[in-house]
This record gives C-alpha cells, sequence and structure tokens, in this order.
C-alpha cells in the first residue's frame, strides 16, 4: 500500500509497528510508500526512519488542482499499490485519483460519519454538544467523507474535554481500527457492493 499523510503520521506508525511486530505476511501487507501534500511533517520523517520511499506533491507547485490531482496520481501509480491510504491526509482527492484508485482507498476520519464530516470533526462534534463520537474508516468516493462504511468505534465525550483532548482519544482508538481494517482488507480481500462493504 502507499501511505498518503498531511501531519503527525501516528496512524502511518501504528501500520508500521503492526507491520515490523507481524512481518508484513501474517499482517497481509507491506507500504511500499509514504506520500504527503507537505514536507517538514513528523509523518515523514517517521516514513525515512522506517527507510522507506517518500513523495511530496504540494497544491501550489502546480496549476491547476487538477494537475495536482494527476501529479500525486502519477506519483502513487509508480509504485503500484493495491491499497492507497490515507491516514490524516488533508486533502480532497480528485477525479484523476479516484478514476485509478477509487474502490482500492481506505480514509480514517475522526468522527462518526456520516455526523461531522469534513476537517473539523472533532472540533464539530464538540461544538454541537454530542455526547458520543468516535472514528470511521471508509472507502473515499468523490464526495467529502462519503464514501462507504467499513468500521467504526465510539468515544465519549467527557464534560471536560477540549478539541485537543478529544482527538487525542479519538485516535488511540483510531490507530487501532485503521491497523485492524487494513488488516483484514489486506488478509481477506473484500467487495463493495453499493454502499456495504463486505470482507470475505
Ligand atoms: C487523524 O485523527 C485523522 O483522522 C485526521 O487527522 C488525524 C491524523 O493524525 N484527519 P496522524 O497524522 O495520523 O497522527
Amino acid at each position: 500500500m502507499v501511505v498518503l499523510v498531511s501531519g503527525s503520521g501516528t496512524n502511518l506508525q501504528a501500520l508500521l509497528d503492526a507491520i515490523a511486530e507481524q512481518g508484513p505476511d501474517a499482517y497481509g501487507a507491506q507500504i511500499v510508500a509514504v506520500g504527503a501534500d507537505r514536507g517538514a511533517i513528523a509523518g515523514l520523517e517517521r516514513a525515512e526512519s522506517a527507510r522507506l520511499p517518500t513523495f511530496i506533491c504540494r497544491v501550489k507547485d502546480y496549476g491547476s488542482r487538477a494537475e495536482w490531482d494527476a501529479a500525486l496520481a502519477e506519483a502513487t501509480a509508480a509504485y503500484e499499490p493495491d491499497l492507497v491510504v490515507s491516514a490524516g491526509f488533508m486533502k480532497i482527492l480528485g477525479k484523476e485519483f479516484l478514476a485509478r484508485f477509487g474502490g482500492r482507498t481506505v480514509n480514517t476520519h475522526p468522527a462518526l460519519l456520516p455526523s461531522f464530516p469534513g476537517a473539523h470533526g472533532v472540533r464539530d462534534a464538540l461544538a454541537y454538544g454530542a455526547k458520543v463520537t468516535g472514528c470511521t474508516v471508509h472507502f473515499v468516493d468523490d464526495g467529502v467523507d462519503t464514501g462507504p462504511i467499513i468500521a467504526q468505534s465510539a468515544v465519549e465525550v467527557r464534560d471536560e474535554d477540549d478539541e485537543s483532548a478529544l482527538h487525542e482519544r479519538i485516535k488511540e482508538v483510531e490507530r487501532s481500527l485503521l491497523v485492524e481494517v487494513v488488516g483484514r482488507l489486506a488478509r481477506h480481500g473484500y467487495r463493495i457492493e453499493g454502499r456495504k462493504v463486505r470482507i470475505s
């Protein structure tokens, strides 16, 4: 798989740790490259420490969003992944990317979709006054966090929570869920029937 990151990369690290502990054969997957939309992030350092190839596609280096998207798709395709994992990648994947990797790109989102999609899922759940939120691992489609749901975990909101405390508790659960889901998809195979994901 190719993993896409924009930030601290703790989800990437969880995948790296699981593969290192279990071995790629037992886990069912290995990471062939890590891509980012920006430089100087811990996510890329984690990839480099694991001696993985990395690539960066910055939107500002391209004439349009569509050109950036095509370049990201091309850079990803160079590693011939079976699966792409968007693990804290803070950009919407576009037409060209989805034409190549639709149906095999997984995203992790820090809320219980379809509630609180978008870039501020934790902040929005807190502001709404939700008592339970969580995380969702889903396939990416052409909407914002709208693709078929693979798995979810719930996290209770505490009265004293601020955005960062709640996000940290969600991320603990999110990392385990992502590791579990990616391993299951890779080991067992899957099909997407409408909105239903069947892991066979
Ligand atoms: C995760 O909560 C992800 O769902 C959100 O950003 C966070 C990324 O964390 N979009 P990390 O970079 O994997 O540490």
